[in-house]
């Protein structure tokens, strides 16, 4: 079976952008592969975050990725945290990556500039610059065929294999080099109120973006408030229309037709009604998955998930690291 390794930051809660970029993707791939599903904690505490926040954004997560009908015997979820070896392994990989590396990262740079804007100084958490190295061992760790990644992954895939690579030239073949698979005709889903930018959850204007967890009538407010235009005809143009066009990929993204496909169904309508279908298309979809979540957070069966999660991939990585350690001398 292929097998897949995939990782969900624990920064902020989820949003349609998320869960039709890369969520829905997992949930289609996960009865076919293997899949090795982190809730990366660990990169979750590179920005400033609060306690409180980092526990409720992991349990969060695991219980939607569980919500969303995961086949539990092909998906192994877990907490980054609780596998000693994705640090460690990290830690091994910087001492194989030049400074320069890390600091060309063109999120390094992004999150960097952003870090100092927010907090008046400049300098920036080490953990910002280390962070590829850290996904780089989340990821071979495992030996996996395939990772898929968005757009603003790539960088980082493209230097974890230079990294294996590199240790595979020195050292024999300790790590499988991983392929990346990036779905050119996934949905990019832009903000409701700039649809221009990309929606984001760390954006403070919450009518931007519609978390998963948003209740049946805030999903429909924030879709009638979307930005559109003036023209009241609905086709797809992303550069002269980007409102309507991205609620034509929202609403591609939730009814699996493409985008040809649903400007014919809904060309006719209004923009008024044309979002109040769009708003129940996403209604009739997430609101069943928020009360599988809602008990899946009450009964705790998160905690059960993870820790079978927890066992199969702590036991794969400890075989893994300690082959890597004694094939570069460590004892
Ligand atoms: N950095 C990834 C992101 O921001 C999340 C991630 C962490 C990841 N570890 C990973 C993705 C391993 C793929 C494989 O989206």
């Amino acid at each position: 079976m292929e097998r897949i390794v995939s990782g969900l930051t624990t920064t902020g809660t989820l949003t349609i952008g998320n869960y039709l970029g890369s969520i829905k993707q997992l949930i289609n791939n996960g009865n076919k592969r293997e899949q090795f599903l982190i809730i990366a904690d660990l990169h979750g505490i590179t920005v400033p975050f609060s306690p409180e926040n980092l526990t409720k954004n992991s349990i969060n997560l695991a219980s939607f990725l569980i919500a969303c009908g995961l086949d539990i015997s092909t998906n192994h979820i877990f907490f980054q945290n609780q596998i000693v070896q994705h640090p460690e392994l990290s830690y091994i990989l910087v001492c194989h990556t030049t400074v320069g590396e890390l600091v060309r990262m063109t999120q390094y740079k992004e999150k960097s500039e952003k870090f100092k804007l927010k907090n008046k100084t400049n300098t920036v958490p080490s953990g910002v610059l280390f962070y590829p190295a850290l996904m780089a061992a989340d990821i071979l760790l495992y030996d996996p065929h395939f990772v898929p990644v968005g757009g603003d992954q790539k960088q980082h895939l493209e230097l974890t294999r230079n990294i294996a690579m590199r240790m595979n030239n020195k050292y024999g073949e300790i790590f499988k080099i991983p392929e990346f698979v990036t779905q050119p005709n996934l949905s990019k889903i832009m903000s409701l109120t700039n649809p221009t930018k990309k929606m984001s959850k760390s954006n403070e204007d919450q009518n931007s973006y519609i978390s998963v967890l948003d209740d049946a009538s805030t999903i429909t407010k924030k879709i009638m408030r979307a930005k559109t235009d003036s023209e009241n005809k609905i086709y797809y143009d992303v550069e002269h229309k980007p409102g309507i066009s991205n609620l034509i990929t929202i609403y591609s993204g939730f009814s699996n037709l493409t985008i040809e496909e649903v400007t014919k169904k809904v060309a006719s309508l209004d923009y008024g009604n044309f979002k109040k279908q769009l708003s129940k298309l996403l209604v009739s979809e997430l609101i069943p998955v928020q009360e599988k979540f809602k008990m899946i957070s009450e009964n705790m069966e998160w905690k059960k998930v993870t820790q079978k999660g927890q066992q199969i991939a702590s036991s794969m990585a400890a075989k893994k690291l300690s082959f890597i350690k004694s094939k570069i001398g460590l004892l």
